[in-house]
Formats: structure tokens, C-alpha cells, sequence
């Protein structure tokens, strides 16, 4: 579904992506993981089209859309979450779903002026859709408080559901779990879980969290000095020698419980490590 091909992202001096070549297969929940400063979130911002890479190419189901602005490729079903913005803090939570742009036929003053029972029945259409938004996510007790006034771990959650009021494709999310607790983690993981498999959206998933990971994503890739270093099931890479050094020193958060780790134990059983 997604193609990245020998991108390259310089900053000065700086190659903060350096040669990345990807895909992302569609209907999966792909995993992108590798230390700080891998460029995990340098290439997210190129796919979504916050800037255009130096170098290289990226594909959505094989056309171009290297350098295409983000409302461009939010109209192709390529989503990336964004945080609340400023102006939508002071927005109830079932406002700022309503207030997601699609082909409205509100929106046009036109279609107001003159066919304001469609307008109605649009509106009717987006309130329901939002309705069932803020039930999926369990977020009905605080549908009517601000955005601003929610925790972190709701306003990741209203993130998402932002998402869900167009028809996404395909979803980039960067660290949703960052600063969330366990409960709402697993509400997170639950959604994009439903998602994928009710809706059929293909998530590309930044987390440093590898419980997270391991729950949710197959494949994973492992970036690592702006560069691919490997990909694989979630066991195989965290066995990966190259992926182990590659961390050394900022080490891995999380590593999955026990029973998820147990095929990642490169020692087969019995056998002792000298
Ligand atoms: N706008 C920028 N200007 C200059 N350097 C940048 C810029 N954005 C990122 N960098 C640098 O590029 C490198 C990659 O950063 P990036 O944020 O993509 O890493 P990351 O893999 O997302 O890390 P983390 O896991 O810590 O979020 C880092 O060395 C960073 O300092
Ligand atoms: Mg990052």
C-alpha cells in the first residue's frame, strides 16, 4: 500500500533519514521501532507531507505522492494524528469530531442557500457518525467537556477518533502510548485493533512501549541511524543481534512479558550461556 523508496532527509549537516527503503503492506498494523533519533518520526512527517524529503520516493498504492501537501493526501485516506490543535481546545470533544473536514455538503454556501434539507441530513449524518466515534472509544462521560480540559491519554484518544470520521486508508500514529496509563493503552490498542479489522485501515505504529508493539503489530521495522536495519515478526527482531546493539545504551522500554518473549530467546532451552 505504502512504497518508500531510498528516501533521504537532511537537516545541515545533518542526515536525520538516511536511505530508507520500506513498505507497508496493506491490512497490516505495521510496527516502526529503533532508538531515539533513528528518524521514526522524520520519516512519518515525510510520508504525511509536512515536508518533502531530500531525496527519494514515496508511493501509495503505486502512484506518486512524494511532496504532496497533508490536506492532499488526507483526501487520498492518508492520515497521520495530529495533537488538538490550539483552537480546537476550547471545542467539546463531540464538536472537534464534527469539525473534521470531508465532502460535506454543509460546507458549501452554495448548497446551504439552497438545499438546506441536505444540509440537515449531512449534519444529522456527522453527528450520528461522531455519536458512535465517542461510544467506540468510551469517551461518552467527557463527549461534552472541552478538549483542552481532557487528560493526555483522552486527547489520544479523540486523536484517533478524528480519524475515524473519514473513511481512512491508511493511519500514521507516533507514540500514541507516550505518557498514557495501562487502561487507556489498552483502549488505544482495542480501537486500532477494531479498526483494522471492522474497517480495514492499515496503521503504521511509532511506540516504544513493546508490549504495545507485540500485542498489535506484525511486521515490525527496526530503523536505525535514519537508515532500515532490519523487519520481521516482533520476536525475531527484538533477537536480532543488529537490533540489540542498535539500542544498546538507551535500552528497551518494555520489553514484552515473558510469555510473548519466550520464541524471542535466541538460547533454545537447556542450553546454558557461557
Ligand atoms: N527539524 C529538524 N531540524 C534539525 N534536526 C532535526 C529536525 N528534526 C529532527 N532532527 C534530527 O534528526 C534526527 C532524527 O530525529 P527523529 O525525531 O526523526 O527521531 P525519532 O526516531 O523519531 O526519535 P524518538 O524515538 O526520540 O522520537 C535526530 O538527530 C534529530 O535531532
Ligand atoms: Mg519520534
Amino acid at each position: 500500500m505504502i512504497r518508500v523508496e531510498n528516501v533521504i532527509k537532511r537537516f545541515g549537516g545533518l542526515y536525520a533519514v538516511n536511505g530508507a527503503t520500506l513498505e507497508i503492506a496493506k491490512g497490516s498494523i505495521t510496527g516502526l521501532i529503533g532508538p531515539n533519533g533513528a528518524g521514526k518520526t522524520t520519516l512519518f512527517n515525510i510520508i504525511a507531507g509536512a515536508f518533502p524529503p531530500t531525496s527519494g520516493r514515496i508511493f501509495l498504492d503505486g502512484g506518486d505522492i512524494t511532496g504532496l501537501k497533508p490536506h492532499e493526501l488526507f483526501q487520498k485516506g492518508l492520515l497521520r494524528t495530529f495533537q488538538i490543535a490550539h483552537e480546537f481546545a476550547t471545542l467539546t470533544v463531540r464538536e472537534n469530531l464534527m469539525m473534521v473536514p470531508g465532502p460535506q455538503a454543509g460546507e458549501s454556501l452554495i448548497s446551504a442557500w439552497f438545499r438546506p434539507a441536505e444540509v440537515r441530513a449531512e449534519e444529522a449524518r456527522i453527528r450520528a457518525r461522531a455519536e458512535e466515534i465517542i461510544e467506540f472509544l468510551n469517551l461518552g462521560h467527557v463527549a461534552d467537556e472541552l478538549a483542552g480540559n481532557l487528560s493526555g491519554g483522552q486527547k489520544k484518544l479523540l486523536e484517533l477518533g478524528r480519524t475515524m470520521m473519514v473513511d481512512a486508508k491508511v493511519v500514521f500514529l507516533d507514540e500514541v502510548g507516550a505518557g498514557v496509563n495501562r487502561t487507556l493503552l489498552q483502549t488505544i490498542a482495542d480501537a486500532i485493533l477494531r479498526l483494522n479489522r471492522e474497517r480495514g485501515y492499515t496503521f503504521c505504529v511509532i511506540e516504544h512501549d513493546m508490549d504495545f508493539i507485540a500485542k498489535l503489530c506484525d511486521p515490525v521495522i527496526v530503523m536505525a541511524e535514519g537508515a532500515v536495519l532490519t523487519k520481521g515478526t516482533v520476536e525475531a527482531v527484538l533477537a536480532n543481534e543488529q537490533v540489540i546493539e542498535a539500542y544498546l545504551g538507551t535500552g528497551l522500554k518494555n520489553k514484552p512479558a515473558p510469555d510473548e518473549a519466550a520464541a524471542a530467546d535466541p538460547t533454545p532451552s537447556g542450553e546454558a550461556t557461557p
